[in-house]
């Protein structure tokens, strides 16, 4: 498949925006008209064509522009991208996991080679054409976590499993819903997970981490995660928020169908072969209103979604200036009538 990468931004004058096949396969979140956290996890496995769950590890229409917004973070800020140092035989794992996803399934822009440990790799969009030796950190330009992830969509976790729970000891985090790598590096499931309301209390991340623990090679698993933002901004972390939080002041009954996005983040997990650490891959989609409610179904269910929330969740997730503007811009696409169970 040929994908025709556009030239977008993220910051500044926020030119991003969704083509009509990008917003047909937007991974609407919500399978019914209301909200509350679960253990919602799913195999991880191929979904229909024209979907962002045709492939295993998606790439599409933004990855240009979003690489290119992820090395700007970086040079900002170095720390966005760590690994404790037991961790490189993880990273390699994670190298080889999606080089060979991104060549197989989209070879019209990656291409893997390999002759023993001396692999090729070519990725043509972004103009790279590199030869190392699988093992030798000295033979790539950057660590293999780093020199990957800056070539594939999403955030990446590598998490250490030791001790019956897992620990968050390396990572590439540029395009993060307000937390911190640097902050959260070292911690384990639990801690990390410490600042989220409601859950803990209905034994959410206990069954997670259970489930977790027990993951198999081969069989990855996914879920669905979301968020609002204002803006269509990747780097909504607590270490720029003195630029985003702002933001959120300027949203008007006028420009709140342009303004506010759903950020919704597909989210996979994978043991990996080596190393036995699991990657956990945050995939990051953004849609405007104006887009969404271009399909009526999506249009009728989000202002109910946002009335039902319980105030823990409005809180949690920033949304108490901007929810009763959103409800009230969003009401007037809901004639009232039922909505189907499922997406
Ligand atoms: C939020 C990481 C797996 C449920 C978060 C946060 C982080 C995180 C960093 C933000 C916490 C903050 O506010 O500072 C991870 C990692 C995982 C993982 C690295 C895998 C190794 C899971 C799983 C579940 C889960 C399996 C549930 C089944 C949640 C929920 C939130 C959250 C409900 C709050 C999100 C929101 O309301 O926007 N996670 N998580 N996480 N996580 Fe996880």
């Amino acid at each position: 498949m040929t994908i025709t990468f556009k030239s977008e931004t993220f910051r500044d004058d926020f030119t991003f925006r969704n083509s009509l096949y990008n917003i047909r396969r937007f991974p609407f979140p919500f399978d019914r008209d209301d909200y509350m956290y679960s253990v919602n996890m799913e195999p991880h496995v191929r979904g229909k064509a024209d979907s962002v769950f045709e492939n295993l590890v998606d790439v599409d229409e933004h990855y240009v522009a979003e690489m290119q917004d992820r090395a700007k973070v970086l040079k900002e800020d170095p720390l966005r991208c760590q690994a404790l140092p037991h961790m490189m035989a993880a990273q390699w794992d994670v190298l080889e996991l999606l080089m060979e996803h991104q060549a197989q399934d989209y070879p019209a822009h990656f291409t893997l080679t390999k002759d023993g440990d001396r692999w090729r790799w070519i990725n043509r969009p972004m103009g790279i054409d590199d030869t190392f030796t699988f093992g030798d950190p000295s033979t790539l330009p950057y660590p293999p976590m780093e020199y990957i992830t800056r070539q594939a969509q999403g955030d990446f976790c590598i998490v250490d499993q030791r001790d019956n729970n897992l620990w968050m000891d390396a990572g590439m985090v540029t395009t993060q819903a307000d937390w911190s790598l640097d902050f959260d590096i070292g911690m384990n499931f639990m801690e990390w997970h410490g600042p989220v309301p409601l859950a803990h209390q209905i034994g959410i991340f206990d069954r997670a981490l259970k489930f977790l623990l027990n993951l198999q090679q081969g069989k990855p698993t996914r879920r669905l995660n979301w968020t609002m933002t204002v803006n269509p901004r990747l780097d909504t972390s607590p270490e720029n928020y003195h630029k985003w939080g702002p933001d959120r002041l300027t949203v008007t009954p006028e420009n709140v169908g342009q303004k506010m996005h759903l950020r919704v983040e597909l989210q996979s997990l994978w043991r990996l072969p080596r190393s036995n650490a699991i990657l956990f891959v945050i995939r990051c989609y953004l849609i405007s209103l104006e887009e969404l409610v271009t399909v009526p179904k999506w249009a009728r269910r989000l202002p109910r979604v946002l009335q039902s929330l319980p105030p823990e969740i409005i809180d949690y997730k920033g949304l108490t200036r901007n929810r009763p503007l959103m409800i009230d811009w969003l009401s007037k696409y809901d004639d009232g009538s039922p909505t189907s169970a499922g997406i």
